[in-house]
């Protein structure tokens, strides 16, 4: 049952009991009209009190259904709610917990509504690309007034029941136990009528047209690509402007639209998407999980500071350890500035600045941090190096702490052997800036033990994180991947484009920065680094050398002043250079090379469908689980257009076999062998099948 019925004394009890969250899939919309229809049929029933079991009142319409034809089918959540609105015995909602989208929209249907103090209320539809479609753009100015239910509606940000106390939204807010004060309401008005409907409220704003339009405009302006924004205000603006029923109708019609918008289903995608990359098919949920009380970090630079501040916020202290005093306390001062710089623009008190300070301690002494629970290695991207680092881990960390290393390509596996205890060691690789990013590639390695994994998986939760699990290769997920599409970045600028142009072509199509203005962010000498190895390693490997060149005049991007583009001093726009652009220009002609005009459409397909190609593989080779975790990773951690749903989901929505067939033309061309394509990209082509 995914509702139950009962009776207590003159009041039927309808508990939603649809775990995890009580969505209000068409069982469970069933159940309820059931236990009305019931509840009405019972002389012996007065009034009738609906809430939800375990931990939700209900977390909306169940957003799984929408793909699928239960969405709609009979009754649907209009239905449901115009049955419990219409009842000729008072429905009381009894909320607590969250109160979501349609659970809130079946509430809003409900004659009174009384709340547990805590309870998250919320329309948070627009999250998902679409606006409440079942009453919540025409039932909530009704009861909280315009202002506020556009800024609910518009944000999705839920508010605390107690904070809405005020309005007509709750009858009561309840202070002791829920259901005993829903029974003891209902009592109260079993016998009151008419029945109080939030249809027949009027909604009351004088001069409600120029908020309206100060309201579109506004929102028009921070929507970006989003359709549903805008959407939210017109559908609101039907509550002052149109009668109830009309305003209904509207609201659904757009509704529908929006449930279609690629937009849409790329923000559900991502929403599923994060809550899969958490479940490991061989680490059951119940897994037990280490506790982590304590941290220490290895190397207090770019990243190790980060990753510090991360433990801290979470309420974890943590001990940095350095080779030199100097390199430890210039390591220290930075988070205490970046701390500073947070507390000056007013997100964080004194009082808890004093706190995530007092957490940090440093040390230059290894004996010191051998009870840490977690020990995270951020040192130089030097296999001799880390070897140091994990042997002295060995011989000092207590038995049990988990032993992590933030290598952004080196093997984790040849990492944990340099251990006696390779079943504790995992990569954990933080993205920079780490107290930022939300993504936390979790590189799982051959030996790495289950509890170890799902204590990763617990704590990048803990402390805010998107955690991913990759398997071992070099670069893992997202760096493999965006090597790829460094190296077309490159080919493109020498075969006529110019940093600029790929960059604003890459931007338009929705990317956070361009490749070559993240070079310049990052640092470009990184690449180099890899790259240098990588001509030792596997020379089989062609790269355009153009990054060699920039990197041999010491433009190593914002770091040094100079990169693809020019800086000014304290400015981080970046300004085209006609010097790189020459050297550019030159190093074509020398390389024999004829620049051609390029199209954006070419930059794009070049460069998505290069990260598309290399993942295939990865997912071929079970690196990652699931496309989805591919696509989290890019969502999170390199700046892909969320509303083109990560590389995967994107390439599903062109269709399959059209990218292979541009990669089939793009094989053609100069670098043509970059364009073999992975056996399961054309597998799925040829089925007809999609990567999610
Ligand atoms: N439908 C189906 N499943 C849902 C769901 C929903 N509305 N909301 C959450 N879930 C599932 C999650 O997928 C997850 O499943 P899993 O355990 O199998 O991975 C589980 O519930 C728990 O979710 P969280 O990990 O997010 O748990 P939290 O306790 O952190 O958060 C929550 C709970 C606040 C309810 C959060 O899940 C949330 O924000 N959910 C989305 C709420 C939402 O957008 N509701 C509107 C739906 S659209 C709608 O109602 C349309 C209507 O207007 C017509
Ligand atoms: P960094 O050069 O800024 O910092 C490294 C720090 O480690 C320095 O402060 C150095 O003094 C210290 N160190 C070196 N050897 C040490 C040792 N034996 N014991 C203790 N401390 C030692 O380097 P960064 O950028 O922080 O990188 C660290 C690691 O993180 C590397 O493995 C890198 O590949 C990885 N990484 C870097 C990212 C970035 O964007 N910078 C992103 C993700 C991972």
């Amino acid at each position: 049952m995914t509702a139950e019925y009962q009776v207590n004394g003159a009041v039927a009890i309808i508990t939603l009991n649809n775990p995890p969250v009580n969505g209000l899939g068409l069982s469970t919309r069933t159940a309820v009209v059931e236990g009305v229809r019931k509840a009405l049929a019972d002389d012996a029933v007065k009034a009738i009190v609906l809430t939800g079991a375990g931990k939700a009142f209900s977390g909306g319409a169940d957003i799984k259904e929408f793909n699928s034809p239960s969405a709609f089918a009979e009754p649907s959540l209009h239905t449901l709610i115009n049955v419990v609105e219409g009842a000729s015995k008072p429905v009381i909602a009894a909320i607590h917990t969250v109160c979501m989208g349609g659970g809130l929209e079946l509430a809003l249907g409900c004659h009174y509504r009384v709340a547990a103090i805590g309870a998250q209320i919320a329309l948070p539809e627009v999250k998902l690309g679409i606006l409440p479609g079942a009453g919540g753009t025409q039932r909530l100015p009704r009861v909280v007034g315009l202002e506020l239910a556009l800024n609910m509606i518009v944000s999705g940000t839920p508010v605390a029941s107690e904070k809405l106390a005020k309005t007509a939204l709750f009858n009561k807010i309840i202070e002791g136990d829920l259901m005993e004060g829903a029974l003891a309401f209902a009592a109260s008005i079993a016998d009151a009528r008419p029945l109080p409907k939030v249809r027949d409220i009027k909604v009351d704003y004088p001069n409600y047209e120029a908020f309206l339009q100060f309201s579109r405009n506004t929102v028009k302006a921070m929507s970006g690509p989003y359709p549903a924004p805008l959407k939210c205000v017109e559908a609101v603006a039907a509550s002052v402007t149109k009668k109830f029923d009309d305003g209904i109708k509207f609201e659904r019609d757009l509704f529908i639209e929006l449930v279609q918008t690629t937009e849409s289903k790329a923000l559900r995608h991502a929403f599923f998407g994060e809550r899969a990359a958490s479940k490991i098919p061989d680490v059951p949920a119940d897994t037990p999980v280490r506790s982590i009380k304590s941290a220490a970090v290895i190397g207090a630079g770019t990243m190790g500071g980060g990753i510090a501040m991360n433990f801290v916020n979470a309420g974890i202290p943590v001990m940095l350890l350095e080779t030199k005093q100097e390199a430890l306390d210039k390591g220290i001062a930075t988070i205490r500035k970046n701390y500073e710089n947070t507390m000056k623009k007013g997100k964080l008190t004194q009082e808890k600045f004093d706190q995530r300070v007092g957490m940090i301690s440093g040390t230059l002494n290894y004996a010191d941090i051998g009870q840490a629970d977690i020990v995270v290695e951020a040192v130089f991207e030097d296999m001799g190096v880390k070897e140091t680092v994990f042997k002295k881990l060995d011989e000092v960390m207590k038995q049990g702490a988990i032993l992590a290393s933030n290598t952004s390509t080196l093997d984790v596996d040849q990492i944990a052997s340099f251990t006696k205890r390779p079943q504790d060691v995992i990569g954990t690789h933080f993205f920079s800036p780490a107290n930022v990013m939300k993504l936390l590639e979790i590189v799982r390695g051959k030996a790495t033990a289950k509890d170890v994994l799902a204590t990763t998986l617990a704590l990048s939760k803990k402390i805010k994180k998107t955690g991913v699990v990759s398997g071992v290769c070099d670069g893992f997920i997202g760096n493999r991947m965006i090597e790829q599409y460094s190296r077309q970045a490159g080919f493109l600028i020498e075969e006529g484009a110019l940093p600029e142009q790929v960059d604003k072509a890459v931007e338009k199509f929705g990317f956070a920065m361009g490749p070559f203005r993240m070079g310049d962010l990052a640092g470009n000498d990184i690449g180099w680094y890899i790259r240098k190895r990588r001509y030792l390693e596997k020379p089989e490997i062609t790269y355009s050398k153009t990054a060699d060149l920039l990197c041999e005049l010491g433009r190593y991007g914002q770091k040094t002043g100079a990169g693809w583009y020019d800086y000014k001093a304290g400015d981080r726009k970046a300004y085209p250079s006609a010097l790189v652009n020459d050297m550019i220009i030159k190093h074509s002609a020398d390389i024999g090379v004829e620049r051609r005009k390029i199209s954006d459409q070419e930059i794009i397909e070049r460069l998505v469908y290069s990260l598309v190609n290399e993942a295939a593989h990865i997912l071929e080779e079970g690196i990652a689980m699931r496309a989805s975790d591919i696509d989290m990773v890019y969502l999170t951690g390199y700046g892909f257009p969320v509303f083109r749903g990560g590389p995967m989901f994107y390439a599903d929505t062109v269709g399959l076999p059209n990218v292979l067939m541009t990669m089939e033309k793009l094989a053609k061309g100069r670098h043509g062998d970059a364009w073999k394509p992975a056996p399961l990209l054309v597998k799925l082509a040829a089925e007809g099948k999609t990567f999610n």
